[in-house]
């Protein structure tokens, strides 16, 4: 066989016929397929959500790792339980007591990621067809993991201060009347993927307070919670039903992405089983990933870390919606994100990001289309914006040349209104004549704030 035939041969998938169903529902993310041309040095990239870990002070933690190992080998090592280091979950919960959480160990369980734990979730608690209630747009990782579960996700709009009670209630009721089962309303309060909008105190309040009525569990997702640029972290839902709510959090954000330790926090019976199907997944978490972290929190400044993250994370968003002010085309709308990584972009009526994406891809600059963030691949009038990694100056050139590939897509459509009022001598309309035109209105309200 030739290099030639074989490489065909490889992508001629002989096994097509043979996968369970649920694979299926397995496609790649927009995000993935961008990554590789994003990561091109020319490009400025305000796509991947990539924490800035060059924050971190690099030869304090390498030293930290090297005593760990010539001090604690033996069990950093080695094989630990599926539910993850005691001293480690006792940290944990010092942490999410900073969010008012009153947890114990016990509760607690490590996982690869709060990734980990979205896919052990689904794992648990999904059946072909069960319905999950998430925002309007969600998180494209948690999307892909009910995806691969065969969830049926319903999507509840948002607005400037996060999920819609209303619309959540009115959701729950749509559901129950179709019959299908509902397993738990996902969402992520603080400084959203990708809505960069944060769920209001007196809206967490109703939101827990719709679920119990509905007897239906709440996964809250808190990558950002510490991660806010003014005032202190906001009542995690969690701090207010134990019993109704699951709690994941991660050190992704916070410390390092590539030790990939996070954390479920979970009711009794709940907990028992993501230990079962972690224990089923990978018998038991890297000891030494979780060591590491459990050294870092036991040894290094990690408050003042964060606070440092803080202030680098605010510069950046403020260097973008500086710029976006400054330079974007009327017609674009964004969301003021008070803390985390991402501004939510809605386009001029008519432009399609993800159509766009190419055009800006030769432009050298790099987003995530909104079609990532829908279960049904709507959204394409929205872009996610990451301001988290590159640095200021890099994120002025960046949004310099979106706005100008914006401004082209702009004047390539007038000129098109232009030609089609001559040739058919009617007026031209976008949403009639083009069918990726198509506007997309659940998330206008907190789009229309800049
Ligand atoms: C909302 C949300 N949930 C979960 C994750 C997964 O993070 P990790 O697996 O690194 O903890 C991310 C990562 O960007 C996220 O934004």
């Amino acid at each position: 066989m030739t290099a030639e035939s074989g490489s065909r041969a490889q992508r001629i998938d002989r096994y097509v016929g043979q996968y369970a169903e649920r694979a299926k529902g397995m496609v790649a993310s927009e995000i993935r397929a961008l990554f590789a041309v994003a990561a091109r040095p020319e490009i400025v990239s305000l796509a991947g959500g990539t924490p800035y870990v060059a924050a971190l002070p690099l030869d304090a933690v390498g030293s930290m790792v090297s005593e760990l190992v010539s001090s604690q080998g033996t069990q950093a090592l080695q094989y630990c339980t599926a539910q993850g280091d005691v001293g480690l979950r006792e940290r944990i919960c010092g942490i999410m007591a900073l969010e008012r959480i009153a947890a114990h160990p016990d509760d607690v369980i490590v996982t690869v990621g709060s990734q980990q734990a979205l896919d052990l979730l689904a794992r648990i608690f999904i059946d072909p067809g069960d319905v999950v209630l998430a925002e309007a747009p969600s998180y494209v990782g948690a999307l892909g993991a009910f995806a691969a579960y065969q969830a049926d996700v319903v999507h509840v709009p948002m607005d400037d201060d996060g999920l819609v009670p209303e619309a959540l209630s009115e959701a729950i009721t749509r559901v129950a009347a179709s019959g299908k089962q509902m397993k738990f309303l996902y969402t992520v309060p603080n400084f959203h993927n990708p809505a960069g909008v944060t769920l209001s105190a007196p809206r967490r309040a109703e939101v827990l307070s719709i679920c119990q009525r509905a007897g239906l569990l709440v996964v809250e997702d808190n990558p950002y919670g510490l991660l806010g640029f003014e005032g202190e972290p906001m009542r995690a839902l969690r701090a207010d039903d134990a019993d109704g709510v699951v709690y994941l959090g991660t050190f992704s954000k916070t410390f390092a992405a590539g030790v990939r330790v996070g954390w479920a926090a979970a009711p009794p019976a709940i907990r028992d089983k993501l230990v079962l199907a972690a224990e089923s997944a990978v018998l038991c978490h890297s000891s030494f990933a979780q060591l590491t972290v459990r050294e870092y929190l036991a040894t290094q400044p990690w408050r003042e870390q964060i606070k440092d993250f803080r202030e680098l994370y605010r510069e950046r968003r403020d260097a973008t919606l500086d710029a976006l002010e400054r330079l974007m085309p009327a017609g674009c709308r964004w969301t003021n994100p008070a803390g985390g990584f991402y501004i939510w972009l809605r386009m001029p009526d008519g432009i399609d990001a993800k159509a766009m994406l190419p055009r800006a891809i030769s432009a050298r600059v790099a987003y995530v289309p909104g079609t990532g963030f829908y279960a049904d691949g709507s959204g394409s009038q929205f872009a996610r914006l990451c301001y988290a990694f590159p640095p200021p100056d890099r994120i002025r050139e960046g949004v310099r040349r979106l706005a100008s590939v914006v401004e082209g897509e702009i004047s390539l459509r007038s000129d098109f209104a232009r030609l089609w009022a001559i040739s058919t001598k009617s007026s031209y309309s976008p949403a009639a004549s083009l069918p990726n035109a198509r506007f997309h209105c659940a998330r206008e309200h907190a789009c229309e704030t800049n």
